[in-house]
């Protein structure tokens, strides 16, 4: 009988593996000084995030191998300030923790998983953040048929995240951080400070402290929705270098983020995408009108309570695509989205479906009359939102 070793596939591969090959041109790319620990130069990490500007990187005559191609595009991951970029990257650099901020669904996470894979070559020593987080699941606990048996030992300790990123000075991500309660959060103070995990359990033997190793840091991300930051200790806020991530600032940026992002989505699925580009423009346009409360006109737009973020046009785009895909020539694509930008104007306050109407009536209407095509559309479907 043969065994088979190939691992089964995954939905999502991590940042490491899915852009493996970037991360290993851009290791041979740049060979300038690194911070201990580091995979990349701070500044090959940035290139590695934010794209080389459509610009073909040409790999340094003594840096050729076979196994790396001689030039490279590297693909903008994240779309943004590459300032803001920059400082993450040299907080990070200074071993000092890094807290991410924002509204939901502005790439907190991703930016938090783009680092450590650039960093330290993994982005999955990650502790999930919940109302049911202990102080165990930050620094360590016991395998319990181990500890009962033969009692503590380096052997029976089960390692959090955390203290496997200090042994190896790997980057650690704690996803939303403010959902822990205080106390526990306040586990990586001493952490962060110490830079060492005490196990008195094992005192008075060599493992009855684990040292963090060079270059090990902490990316946390918290979400203005949640409880706040504010509740945060002063103690662990110190520790910390806070930047905040806002929403995407330019439309067509914001369009090409979504159109590619949907049709990764299709592509994962094997369909094929078929949203127009002005369908795409009018649903981030809707997006973007909503969440500043104003529309790019400049006429005033009542802003629904829950966040209309990127993240959410990317999920209504995949929709539309995969309506397209797989019940084609059902119904236009078109009339799907009045429906779709509901659901999400709902999400926090059914009574918003009110908001999105007088949208419909403020700025759809208006670029209806003014002749357009897809908002002259859009106006004529106003009864789905009616009903
Ligand atoms: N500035 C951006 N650059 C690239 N992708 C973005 C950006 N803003 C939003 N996205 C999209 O949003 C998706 C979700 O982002 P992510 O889950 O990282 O958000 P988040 O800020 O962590 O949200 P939450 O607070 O809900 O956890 C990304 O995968 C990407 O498709
Ligand atoms: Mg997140």
């Amino acid at each position: 009988m043969t065994t088979t070793t190939t691992r089964a596939a995954r939905q999502v591969q991590p940042a490491e593996h899915a852009h493996a090959a970037e991360l290993a041109f851009l290791a041979a790319y740049d060979d300038g000084p690194r911070p201990p620990g580091w995979r990349l130069t701070p500044r090959a990490v940035v290139t590695f995030i934010v794209g080389s500007g459509g610009v073909a990187l040409e790999l340094p005559r003594q840096a050729r191998r076979d196994d790396l191609p001689r030039t490279l595009t590297v693909t903008a991951k994240f779309v943004g300030e590459r300032a803001l970029v920059e400082r993450c990257v040299v907080t990070l650099a200074g071993e000092r923790g890094l807290l991410l901020v924002g509204e939901p669904g502005t790439a907190k996470s991703m930016l938090s998983e783009l680092l450590s894979a650039a960093i330290c070559g993994s982005s999955e020593l990650v502790v999930q953040g919940t109302a049911g987080t202990t102080e165990d699941q930050l620094r360590y606990g016991w395998n319990y048929a181990l500890l009962l048996a033969h009692g503590p030992s380096a052997a029976a300790l089960v390692p959090s995240p955390i203290l496997a990123a200090m042994r190896t000075g790997a980057v650690a991500r704690v996803e939303e951080i403010t959902r822990c309660l205080p106390e526990v959060q306040d586990a990586l103070v001493s952490i962060l400070s110490d830079r060492r995990i005490a196990v008195p359990e094992l005192s008075g033997t060599a493992d009855a402290t684990v040292p963090a190793a060079p270059g090990f840091t902490l990316i946390a991300t918290a979400n203005l929705r949640d409880r706040g930051v504010s509740e945060m200790s002063a103690a662990l806020k110190r520790r910390f270098n806070f930047e905040t991530v806002g929403p995407i600032g330019d439309l067509a940026q914001e369009i090409a983020l979504v159109q590619r992002q949907a049709r990764a989505t299709l592509e994962r699925v094997h369909a094929p995408f078929a949203v127009d580009d002005a369908v795409l423009e009018a649903l981030v346009t809707a997006f973007r009108d909503l969440r500043a409360g104003q529309s790019v006109e400049g006429w005033e737009v009542e802003r629904p309570s829950t966040v209309m973020s990127t993240a959410e046009a990317v999920a209504v785009a995949s929709s539309l695509a995969l309506a397209a895909a797989y019940f084609p020539g059902d119904r236009d694509v078109v009339s799907l989205l009045p429906g779709h930008l509901l659901g999400v104007v709902r999400k926090d306050d059914p009574a918003d479906g009110a908001k999105l109407l007088g949208y419909w009536d403020g700025a759809v209407r208006r670029r209806a009359e003014d002749g357009a095509r897809l908002w002259r559309r859009l106006w004529e479907l106003r009864d789905v939102l009616t009903d």
